[in-house]
């Protein structure tokens, strides 16, 4: 990796400042649904409190909008994090000031400690510059392990590297590596699977990606926008009227780059997307005009498998159909399933793939799962991460 990380850097009873993303979902009594994200964040946390570092972490949770507001406090993720740790990790109830400075004085080498949620500081957000100042002020070394919001320019992922040495974490440098390697050399056949509802969200990656691919497989509520500007009519589908056009010009471009473009061939439909609606599988050009196209269906399915079964590379963004129910799940767990099978390294952007192949049961014969959402698309976009533009070269 081209960024310097925390094996280049000595650690050793300096104040380390880690932004993490602890963004991880809360069930409904507060506590930590999933914490694969914390989880993810403990090699870093490991490896700085065996080189007696004092680590501070730091990280938002949610969307308080520059307010605190007591559902997106951090306390819930310390609790998991020390029993993850097997050690106290302490809460500040701020992400600034004398009594954060208080707590930092107080530690010994190896202790952790985790700020409050950054954002509810509107600062944060704007990159404001005495903001990170102060959070700078907090460490002697900044270190970036949170992939997951390196897309944002905010004052704890870009600003404070102005004012502190800034390395990158093992999180971080896992997810560059990875991804790097799809965008980067990767092995051939080089097949991606791009799916999700909007055709609007996936535009960029596809774009980008069709330099690269030699196939591109395409489900999920966006490959309407695609049959649509073939000239197949969707009945009532999600359809993105305005990017007909686009999706018209993404389909010449993969004719023209001898990309091969698959669209389902046929679909789960049923009046509704509701979990009791009849559904029934229809030919992609026999769309009744009462009915939305919901999944793709079994012959699809078994086309998609055949690309992933004799690809080399595979990365898979966005699922097939609306997975969260049973009647239209069955395409994204047949992709989840071969693309396991297919032996091909494997990388999936985060979300709602990342969810599927748990659902599948087929997470750990995944290659890599990315913590980010936002943040794996933008990279796969082809686009400089903030957060990781601010980190120091090698
Ligand atoms: C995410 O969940 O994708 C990251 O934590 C970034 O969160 P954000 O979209 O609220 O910036």
């Amino acid at each position: 990796m081209v960024k310097k990380t925390v094996r280049d850097i000595d650690v050793s009873g300096k104040r380390v400042l880690v932004r993490v993303d602890f963004n991880a979902p809360l069930d409904k009594e507060g506590k930590v649904a999933d914490d694969t994200r914390i989880k993810a964040a403990l090699p870093t946390i490991r490896y700085l409190t065996d080189n007696r570092a004092k680590v501070i972490l730091m990280s938002h949770l949610g969307r308080p909008k520059g307010q605190v507001d007591d559902r997106y406090r951090l306390d819930p993720v310390a609790g998991r994090l020390a029993e993850l740790l097997g050690k106290p990790v302490r809460k500040a109830d701020d992400c600034v000031g004398a009594a954060v400075q208080a707590l930092i004085g107080e530690m010994a080498e190896g202790d952790v400690a985790l700020l409050e949620n950054v954002r509810f500081s509107p600062e944060e957000e704007k990159n404001n510059e005495s903001f990170a100042r102060q959070l700078a002020s907090l460490g002697d070394i900044y270190v970036n392990d949170a992939f997951g919001t390196a897309h944002r320019a905010h004052a704890s992922t870009e600003g404070v590297a102005d004012f502190l040495p800034a390395v990158a974490g093992f999180l971080m440098e896992k997810e560059l590596d990875m991804l790097g390697r799809v965008l980067g050399a990767p092995a051939k056949p080089f097949v991606a699977v791009i799916g999700g509802a909007k055709v609007s969200d996936k535009m960029a990656v596809i774009d980008n990606l069709l330099r690269q691919v030699d196939a591109l497989l395409i489900g999920g509520g966006m490959a309407n926008t695609f049959l649509k500007a073939k000239g197949l009519e969707v009945g009532k589908s999600l359809v993105e009227a305005d990017k007909i056009g686009l999706a018209g010009e993404l389909v010449r471009k993969a004719k023209n780059s001898q990309v091969e473009l698959l669209l389902p061939v046929d679909v789960v439909v049923a009046p509704a997307a509701t979990p009791d609606a009849q559904s029934r599988v229809v030919p992609a050009q026999n769309i009744p005009a009462d009915a939305m196209a919901l999944d793709i269906g079994p012959e699809t399915a078994r086309q998609y498998g055949d690309r992933l079964k004799g690809a080399a590379t595979v990365v898979w963004n966005g699922p097939m159909g609306v997975f969260e129910m049973e009647s239209f799940a069955a395409g994204t767990m047949a992709v989840a399933e071969a693309l396991a099978e297919s032996g091909a390294v494997s990388v999936i952007g985060g979300g709602d793939s990342a969810a599927a192949v748990h659902k599948a049961g087929v997470a750990d014969k995944i290659t890599h799962i990315s913590t980010g959402g936002g943040a794996s698309l933008e990279f796969l976009e082809g686009r400089a991460l903030p957060g990781v533009a601010a980190l120091q070269d090698k």
